[in-house]
């Protein structure tokens, strides 16, 4: 048994454990003067310093703040190649649609990545992950989805099990882009083989689906999530980007983990999410880099809807590399308090990975924690660009320098 006390937190501010919705968001936990005491890797105790048991050793965290270690649910960070012959044609007035319709956009990070071997793909991806758990990310959801065929997205999904070895990840695997001839029997060939095979050999945790009027329709996607049920895996879904075209209460009605972007959700979808145990993702790098509508983060909390916040760090749509950035953008772009957007990074970002042992600093939880750089938990939404987090711990362990 290891046992550690930690000590000297000026303040510790939490979520309670487990999925929080609507007004329930605001409800943070913030203890000064606190002290957090890990057992064997879990939170045994926290409270007042002056409270503290005794344990075998005592660390002082010199007078910083607490919070929960960041889950980012959202992030395509296995790539190959880059976008930046897009984002000059984005620059000069081309929209994301036009680049993605003449075969540029995410089918060019698809040549690139298919070529890719998985080593190849593995050292691209390491300091992408290693800059988000920088920035307070202990977990990390990756999608797979720039593969052109079954065989190339398994090699994304080795990639990101080779990673599981550095980083704590959640591997999802993602059905992104309809091929150009042959859409029916690839959706047919994705549900009776590549789905059942990624469930099998536990490369995925999770299958997603972009939902979206040049992607896949809502009975394709229906025919892929069912799939992903039949073999025991959850469901999550790329919904309402540009159109809201029934992605969201598809979802909805089949009980998936997460609806992610809502861009373009309206007073239905904001009611079906609402009525749901479904949790709205939004990812406000999207709006900052493309420069669209921001996903309505405050109407979705108002209608009493579980929100988190994800980087969707990817080439094209969000050249994100900070999981505190994307809290920080929550509270610019989407209308959230700083303690929604805590809550939206850590508790309710774990639902939507389909984890309830993680995100909130109470007992029984992992010890995933962050020490920030001052004596204010509110830094951790204020601050843009200027890395705020000092010290990122992963199950009692130092992972950060
Ligand atoms: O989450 N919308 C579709 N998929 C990604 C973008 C991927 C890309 O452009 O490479 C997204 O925004
Ligand atoms: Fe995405």
């Amino acid at each position: 048994m290891t046992e550690t006390l930690f000590t000297d937190i000026s303040q510790l501010a939490t979520p309670a454990s487990g999925l929080q919705r609507g007004a329930a968001m605001r409800g943070l936990s913030v203890t000064e003067n606190a002290a957090l005491l890990v057992r064997d890797g879990v939170i045994a105790w926290t409270g007042q310093a002056a409270d503290a048991p005794q344990a075998e050793q005592t660390i002082s965290l010199g007078g910083r703040a607490v919070v929960p270690g960041l889950v980012d649910p959202h992030t395509h960070a296995v790539w190959a190649g880059d976008r930046l012959a897009d984002w000059d044609a984005k620059l000069s007035g081309a929209t994301y649609e036009e680049i993605l319709a003449r075969g540029g956009g995410i089918r060019s990070t698809m040549r690139a990545t298919a070529a890719a071997t998985v080593d190849e793909l593995v050292a691209l991806a390491r300091p992408r992950l290693a800059a988000l758990r920088c920035s307070g990310a202990t977990t990390i959801e990756v999608k797979s989805g720039y593969g052109l065929d079954p065989e190339a997205e398994l090699r994304m999904l080795r990639a990101v099990r080779e990673l599981r070895r550095e980083f704590d990840l959640s591997p999802t695997l993602l059905i992104h882009v309809p091929p150009e001839t042959g859409r029916a029997e690839y959706v047919q060939e994705v549900c009776r083989h590549l789905i059942p095979q990624a469930a099998e050999m536990g490369l995925a945790n999770a299958v997603d689906v972009f939902t979206e009027k040049e992607a896949f329709t809502v009975e394709e996607t229906r025919a892929l999530l069912e799939a992903a049920q039949s073999t025991g895996l959850h469901t999550k879904l790329h919904a309402d980007q540009f159109h809201a075209i029934g992605g969201t209460e598809l979802a909805c009605e089949l009980g998936a983990l997460s609806v992610d972007h809502l861009e373009a959700s309206g007073p239905e979808q904001i009611a079906a999410l609402a009525a749901s145990d479904t949790v709205a993702t939004i990812l406000p790098g999207v709006t900052l880099h493309l420069g669209l509508p921001a996903a309505p983060g405050r109407k979705l909390i108002d209608a009493g809807a579980a929100v988190a916040i994800g980087t969707d760090l990817n080439p094209g749509s969000s050249p994100l590399f900070s999981t505190q950035f994307a809290l920080a953008l929550g509270v610019r772009l989407c209308g959230l308090t700083p303690a929604e957007a805590l809550t939206a990074c850590t508790v309710n970002a774990a639902a939507a990975l389909g984890l309830t042992d993680r995100g909130s600093l109470s007992k029984g939880q992992r010890a995933d924690f962050c020490v920030l750089e001052g004596a204010d938990w509110r830094e951790v939404a204020y601050v843009l660009g200027g890395n705020v987090v000092a010290e990122v711990w992963c199950g009692g362990v130092r992972a950060t320098a």
